[in-house]
């Protein structure tokens, strides 16, 4: 018998104006996976994210997150109730350090000042180059750092489903790899992770459950590694 799912979206739709971005879309997260929604340029995979957190509005569907609807929460509800989408790659505080960065993060919940002191070596024990620069401006670190920052930034909240819209965007193949390799090693810790992306091969290898996105529609979905051998995929995403 499997277990329910974390999170679970039945027929979300999205549009924009009379652009019907999501068509009706159905995928659950299981507690404890990685899971990936991966399509080309404009198939609807960052509307799905924006839907998710609350930042557009669904025309249609409902989100429900461990039992409890979401669909009517405002952006701020989603966030307290643990769906915490790391911010795009570039948007981090670039006037304010690295440090205070992280602690923005974590500034929604209740914590003790020791307690947010623990979750700040936490994420600087999963992401060294973020210690070494803890003073230094945002604005100077490079791509891949940001990334991690941003990353970093929405761990400090604590989330219970992580969602992160192409971490890969823009970076080097071997930070690409650094970086999900700590999306695998945060996730074996136990967090639920939502990742959509364009690198169709590198997504498809950390995730354990995958769905296809062409054209606002799911029209594949399986376990990962098996969808990187099916060669509808590898036709489409992978070059043959
Ligand atoms: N603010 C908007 N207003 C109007 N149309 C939009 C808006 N944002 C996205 N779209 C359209 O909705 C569709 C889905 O876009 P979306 O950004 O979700 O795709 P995506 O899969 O994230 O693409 P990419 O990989 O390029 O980021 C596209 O046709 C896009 O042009
Ligand atoms: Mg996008």
């Amino acid at each position: 018998m499997s277990a329910s799912p974390l999170l679970k979206v039945e027929g979300l739709k999205v549009s924009y104006g009379h652009i019907e971005a999501v068509k009706g879309i159905d995928f659950e997260l299981h507690e404890g996976q990685i899971t990936t929604l991966v399509g080309a340029n404009g198939a609807g995979k960052s509307t799905t994210l924006l839907a998710l957190s609350g930042l557009v509005k669904k025309a249609a569907g409902r989100v429900v997150l461990g039992g409890q609807d979401l669909t009517p929460l405002s952006p701020h509800k989603i966030v307290a109730s643990g769906m915490v989408q790391v911010a795009e790659g570039r948007a981090t505080l670039t006037t304010l350090s690295v440090r205070e960065n992280l602690e923005l993060g974590g500034y929604t919940r209740r914590d003790s000042r020791a307690q947010r002191a623990d979750d700040l070596d936490h994420i600087y024990t999963l992401f060294p180059r973020l210690k070494e620069r803890s003073d230094g401006l945002a604005g100077n670190l490079s791509g891949g750092e940001q990334q991690m920052l941003a990353i970093g930034r929405a761990l400090m909240a604590k989330p219970r489903v992580l969602l992160l819209d192409e971490p890969s965007m823009g970076l080097a193949p071997i930070i690409v790899q650094d970086i999900f390799r700590t999306l695998r090693e945060i996730n074996k810790a136990g967090l639920t992770v939502f990742l959509v992306e364009q690198n169709v091969r590198q997504a498809l290898k950390i995730a354990d459950r995958a769905y296809v996105i062409e054209t606002g529609k799911i029209v594949l979905e399986g376990d990962g590694r098996e969808l990187l051998g099916n060669p509808k995929v590898q036709d489409a995403y992978l070059g043959g």
